[in-house]
């Protein structure tokens, strides 16, 4: 039933500890918890003063009314306590998943959720322009990451896709660098619960993306959430 409001579903990663829920075809839906907007257009929350979301942007609500949305997804931590045994719900260490990750490194990713697909300007998801007028159909895939306090996961500078995190819980920040050298930061992108930041790469042809090195710096026991675009 492709018209039918509000209908949802839970996300593949979601358990008794972090509950993550899609919901599509969004109209008056009260939630509770990190709101991520999963469309490439503004969506509304109702408040004292009512507030838009933007594209790929979130906010964290308690009880309030999303007015209208094409797809958002709400995580909320259920459970602190032993959150960060996440390798023995069923995540994995990255160095299973991407050959030549260092051993001593304790990054941990959830399975992944391919959400459908979306049509999308990459120029207005990079914000070089502000209106999507070459829109391109990409697949949207979430997953979960997990380290504890001070992880470096890992720089790097190259993806087939666009990207952008959500953080989940604790703290952490998304840096880039001049060189693949940690010494060599030049921008920090703190990030807290509830914010998202935004994409740090720029369209440099079909189907090409340039980021500068990059990686997330975990500052506490951290949980994010990627938001991937695939073309
Ligand atoms: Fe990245």
């Amino acid at each position: 039933m492709p018209d039918q409001t509000n209908r949802s579903r839970p996300l593949c990663f979601s358990d008794g500890y972090i509950s993550a829920v899609l919901f599509e075809n969004v109209e008056n839906l009260e939630v509770s918890g990190i709101v991520v907007n999963l469309s490439p257009e503004t969506i509304w929350i109702e408040g004292v003063v009512n507030a838009p979301i933007q594209r790929w942007r979130s906010t964290t609500i308690t009880a309030k009314k999303i007015l209208k949305a094409d797809r958002i997804a709400v995580l909320k931590v259920e459970r602190a306590e032993n959150l960060g045994g996440v390798m023995h719900r069923g995540w994995s260490w990255f160095g299973d998943i991407f050959a030549g990750f260092p051993r001593e490194t304790p990054l941990y990713v959830s399975s992944i959720d391919t959400i459908g697909t979306v049509e999308e300007d990459p120029r207005a998801f990079t914000r070089e322009v502000s209106t999507r007028s070459a829109k391109q159909t990409f697949e949207l895939k979430l997953k979960l990451w997990w380290s504890p306090a001070q992880t470096d996961a890992f720089i790097h500078n190259e993806h087939p896709f666009l990207e952008t995190h959500t953080q989940i819980h604790g703290f952490g920040r998304m840096q880039k660098f001049r060189e693949r050298d940690a010494a060599t930061v030049y921008e920090d992108v703190i990030m807290s619960p509830g914010f998202s930041h935004e994409a740090f790469c720029l369209v440099t042809g079909p189907n090409q993306w340039t980021y500068p090195w990059h990686r997330y710096y975990a500052d506490t026991d951290a949980v994010w959430l990627a938001v991937e675009l695939h073309p």
